[in-house]
């Protein structure tokens, strides 16, 4: 007997790169039931192990979703999302420029590839650096913007939240941070926009204390990386998975991503780091703040450091 049960089909979600983000990012998804996860990875066996281990996770736990590990990209056909972690770590005597170009060529091959396999996929670009890949992820996908976005803005914001969060001996729970710009040096988190509850942070801290927060926010990577020698994986993969829930439930939640701007801000044809409604459209709406001159001109700098990067792709 036919009954509508049978139409259905569950989302599905191809991660590129099984790599520490793309692993636990399928965990995430898998454990509370959201899609079905493609894992695929160039070297051999990796992606296949991975999903055998969280397959075996689900006779512990509650979860029975779909988990395939491949290199093999015909298996990743009909994706709704992509998420592209595929790309080198920076290693120690290797320039921004140097990781730049390897990533590149990374990303072209993985796109090209991806999205020959699921044209009406949207896509989530987390390799780095985070605002030139996904720049360069789009041009190779031929996508429309609204289906390009990076990852970036939530976990930049989630570690101001921390750091907030942890000067005042709060939860951060109750913290929403802002931070615009690209996802590097130049990022701008935004005092103004950081509130605890609602009562801005520039009411509760002095400008010293704000400043060595914002300066260690812009400084959250390298942090991470010095101490444990890899770059962060936990919050980078659990900031993907509120993208990608976003999109899949359509819950139309208002986060920074890297957006693509066109006249937003002062600034046309660059992503970056902005306040973006997603839906299952993708991108719903960019947000524009009122920004003051400095806070715009801080911006402006940040993009400018992006197109700078953006003339080194191939
Ligand atoms: N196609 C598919 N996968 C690839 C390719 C490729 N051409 N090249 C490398 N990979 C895979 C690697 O084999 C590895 O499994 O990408 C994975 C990357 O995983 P990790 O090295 O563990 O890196 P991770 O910490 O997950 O970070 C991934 O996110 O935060 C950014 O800077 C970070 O660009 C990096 C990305």
């Amino acid at each position: 007997m036919a009954t509508h049960i049978q139409d259905y089909r569950s989302p599905k979600v191809t991660i590129i790169g099984a790599g520490n983000v793309g692993g636990t990012l399928a965990h995430r998804i898998v454990e509370n039931g959201l899609a079905d996860v493609v894992l695929y990875d160039i070297v051999l066996g990796k992606p296949q192990g991975l999903a055998l281990d969280l397959m075996q996770t689900q006779a512990i736990v509650n979860h029975d979703r779909q988990i395939i590990g491949t290199n093999n990209y015909s298996d990743t056909q009909n994706s709704d999302i992509i998420v592209l972690t595929a790309g080198l770590p920076r290693k120690e005597g290797m320039s921004r420029n140097d990781l730049l170009r390897i990533n590149a060529s990374i990303v072209k091959d993985a796109i090209s590839q991806a999205i020959a396999q699921s044209t009406e996929a949207i896509l989530i670009v987390v390799t780095n650096p985070l605002d030139v890949m996904t720049h360069y992820a789009w041009q190779v996908s031929g996508l429309p913007t609204h289906r390009v976005m990076g990852m970036a803005g939530i976990l930049d914001a989630a570690r101001f939240q921390t750091f907030i969060g942890m000067e005042l001996g709060i939860s951060s729970a109750d913290i929403r941070a802002t931070v615009l710009g690209g996802h590097g040096d130049t990022m701008l988190p935004l005092p103004r926009f950081s509130t605890v509850n609602g009562i801005p942070i520039t009411e509760l801290l002095s400008q010293d204390a704000i400043t060595k927060l914002v300066n260690r926010t812009c400084n959250g990577g390298a942090e991470i990386v010095k101490l444990m020698q890899t770059s962060a994986y936990f919050a980078p993969s659990a900031s993907a998975y509120m993208m990608v829930e976003s999109i899949l439930c359509d819950r139309q939640r208002v986060v920074p991503v890297a957006a693509h701007l066109m006249g937003e801000y002062g600034l046309t044809d660059i992503f970056m780091g902005v306040p973006v409604q997603l839906g299952k459209r993708g991108i719903e709406k960019v947000i524009e703040l009122q920004l003051t001159s400095d806070e715009l001109a801080a911006l402006h700098a940040s993009a400018k450091s992006i197109q700078e990067n953006i003339k080194l792709l191939p």
